[in-house]
């Protein structure tokens, strides 16, 4: 498995306007793009930093998963996306080591990535997702 770089950190947010706020500006950064998600009942919002990015994730249904985060813990970090060469063979290996997966196969996320979820349990608490680009 080959990790290319930390793809983004995901921060629920309750209002995506309001923070956008205090993440343009405040911090200066700018928007690359929005999308939303109807299968993960989310909106994100794309902010690049340098080689990485922000991703803002704002629920747009009561029993979307981020309107569960925020009720257990409140706004802030979410997950911690890795780039991944090989999406598929990264999920092979880490369930061969013991890891659970919340998803077995890659699912397309905000951007047509192929993106996978690895459970907390299993990984200090820290929510990870897998991201692989394809062209
Ligand atoms: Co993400």
């Amino acid at each position: 498995m080959k990790i290319l770089k930390i793809d983004h950190v995901g921060v629920a947010v309750k209002d995506a306007d309001a923070a956008l706020k205090l993440f343009e500006g405040l911090l200066g950064l700018k928007v690359r793009g929005s999308e939303t998600v109807p299968e993960q009942k989310v909106r994100t919002v794309f902010l690049p930093v340098g080689e990485t990015e922000v991703e803002l994730l704002e629920a747009t249904a009561p029993d979307s998963p981020i309107a569960r985060f925020l009720e257990k813990r409140g706004e802030g970090v979410q997950h911690i996306a890795f780039r991944v060469e090989n999406i598929e063979e990264a999920l092979a290996e880490l369930e061969a080591k013991g890891v659970t997966l919340i998803d077995r196969k890659p699912r397309i996320g905000a951007g047509g990535k192929k993106i996978a979820f690895l459970h907390p349990r299993d990984t200090l608490g820290v929510l990870v997702e897998l991201s692989e680009h394809i062209a």
